[in-house]
This record gives structure tokens, C-alpha cells and sequence, in this order.
């Protein structure tokens, strides 16, 4: 193999172990998300997800926004939802020919760009505020004759899926979201179904006016509080940091997004 001028070169090129702390980051936030779009295989994905979304709208197909429904679009949030599924598909290796879980993800443009691109796509969604996201993502996976599974169901019950089937598994702005308990059951349940050697694609925020976990004095999950992220989901899930484990938090005090790769190694054990 030729030796790559940079580092992003051989994360495209999939080479899971060579991600070390010496390599720029892929555990890390949005903040640069304009110069990340500039590597060459995140723009190549972005672009062709943007196709997509044309393609789609032009077939009278819906796909959800940035805020999970089918009406509020505000581009300065789509934009950083591109990122979160440019970056995250992007460090993954998808040949289209994996089965993929992607967990809370119904009628979203990553569920149907990883089905576009060949994917046995399975999703869980409960579809909280009822706006037909499980039967949207239905229709639409009928009329483009892909091949997914949509499960409208609570993601805090256990999987219905063996262990060990899916080849990545992606849990996109879902997370904070939940109490801490029930992060804990649904990242064991991420971390029993996917493959060894398999990569868990996370992102999450933090967001300091949060209202559904107030009470509990929970504003959802950022690196600054890694032993939360510790507890809540790689303990639970059994599963290890892959790429730098060094998590910089370097987000304002009020909001923080990230992304966070976890990956099965035969070692792993659920805790
Ligand atoms: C903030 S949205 C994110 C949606 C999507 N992954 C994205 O990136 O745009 C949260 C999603 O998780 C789903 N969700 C939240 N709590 C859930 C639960 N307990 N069981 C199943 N789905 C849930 C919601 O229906 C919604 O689709």
C-alpha cells in the first residue's frame, strides 16, 4: 500500500487501527465543521446526500430536518446536521454492503442515505411528538425499493435483534435526550447487537436550556463530562473509544455537539 500524504487519507482508506492520538481527531465537536467539509471524502458524502434530499423532494418523498419533523427548516441547523452525518458515515466503512442499525433515526436523510447506498438499514423510532416519521420512512423506503426495516418502538426495551448482527450501529442527537438510566440500557443493547470489530457512531449534545431533563439537573452529554459519557454509555455498552481518546471539549459553556466512535474489539466485555 502507498504511504498517504495525510492523516484523513488513511482514515478514508479504513484502516481502524492506525487511529491514534498522533492523528487528528475523530472523536471531536462540530466547531470546525467548514474545514472538515474541505476533506475530501465528508465533502464527497455531504454532496452526495444533498443529491438526495433533491432527488427525494423531487419524487414528492419526505425526509425529516435537522429538528426531527417534516416542516421547521432552518439552514444554519441543517448544515450542522449535515456534518453529524457526513462526519459520522464518513469514518465508518460503508461498502453498501453492511447491515446497519440506526437507532431513534426514522424518515431521516442518514437512514436513507445509508438504504441508497445499498445498506440493510434497520431503524428504531417511537416517533415521540407523533408526526408519522416510522410510516414516512415506510413509504418511502417502499417507493425507492430499498431495504430497510423501520420498527416504530421504544429504544429503552430490549432490541429485537441478535447479538452480534449489525456491522455499524448509529445513534445520531438521541442520547441526551434520555435520562441516565435508560442511556444505560440502550447502549448495552448497542453494544450487544453489533459485530465485533463493528464501530458505534454516536453524536450528542449539550444544551444548557434543555427542558426534558431539567429536573434531573441533566442537560444532555458533552466530552467536558466524560465520566458521564463514561457511565452512560461506554461502560454500558462494553465497547471502546476507537480514534483519539484524548476528548477535547472546546465548545461555549452553553452548547456542545460531538461526534464519538466506539468500537467492539473480541476483548470487550458488558459491564
Ligand atoms: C432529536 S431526534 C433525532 C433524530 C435523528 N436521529 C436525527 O439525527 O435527526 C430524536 C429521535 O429519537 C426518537 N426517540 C426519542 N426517544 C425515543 C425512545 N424512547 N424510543 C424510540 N425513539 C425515541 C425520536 O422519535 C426522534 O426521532
Amino acid at each position: 500500500m502507498k504511504a498517504c500524504k495525510g492523516h484523513f487519507s488513511k482514515i478514508s482508506l479504513f484502516e481502524p487501527e492506525m487511529l491514534t492520538d498522533n492523528y487528528p481527531p475523530i472523536n471531536k465537536s462540530w466547531l470546525q465543521l467548514e474545514e472538515d467539509f474541505k476533506i475530501k471524502q465528508v465533502s464527497r458524502i455531504a454532496n452526495e446526500i444533498e443529491r438526495l434530499k433533491e432527488i427525494l423532494s423531487r419524487k414528492g418523498l419526505k425526509y425529516s430536518t435537522w429538528i426531527g419533523d417534516f416542516s421547521t427548516v432552518d439552514l444554519g441547523a441543517e448544515r450542522n446536521k449535515l456534518w453529524e452525518n457526513a462526519w459520522i458515515i464518513s469514518n465508518c466503512k460503508i461498502t453498501g454492503k453492511e447491515s446497519v442499525l440506526d437507532v431513534g433515526g426514522a424518515s431521516t436523510i442518514f437512514s436513507f442515505y445509508l438504504a441508497s447506498k445499498g445498506c440493510e438499514v434497520f431503524v428504531i423510532d417511537i416517533d415521540w411528538f407523533n408526526y408519522g416519521l416510522v410510516s414516512n420512512a415506510q413509504y418511502v423506503n417502499k417507493k425507492m425499493g430499498w431495504n430497510m426495516r423501520i420498527f416504530k418502538r421504544n429504544i429503552t426495551l430490549p432490541f429485537p435483534f441478535q447479538n452480534n448482527y449489525f456491522d455499524h450501529v448509529f445513534c445520531i442527537s438521541v442520547l441526551e435526550h434520555l435520562p441516565s438510566s435508560e442511556r444505560q440500557k440502550v447502549s448495552r443493547e448497542m453494544g450487544r447487537v453489533l459485530k465485533i470489530n463493528g464501530i458505534l457512531g454516536l453524536t450528542f449534545d449539550y444544551d444548557e436550556k434543555r427542558g426534558q431533563l431539567e429536573k434531573s439537573g441533566d442537560n444532555g452529554l458533552r466530552f467536558s463530562m466524560f465520566r458521564k459519557i463514561k457511565t452512560d454509555i461506554i461502560n454500558p455498552s462494553g465497547l471502546s473509544i476507537y480514534g483519539n481518546t484524548k476528548l477535547t471539549d472546546d465548545c461555549p459553556k452553553e452548547h456542545f455537539m460531538g461526534a464519538l466512535f466506539l468500537k467492539k474489539r473480541a476483548t470487550n466485555t458488558i459491564a
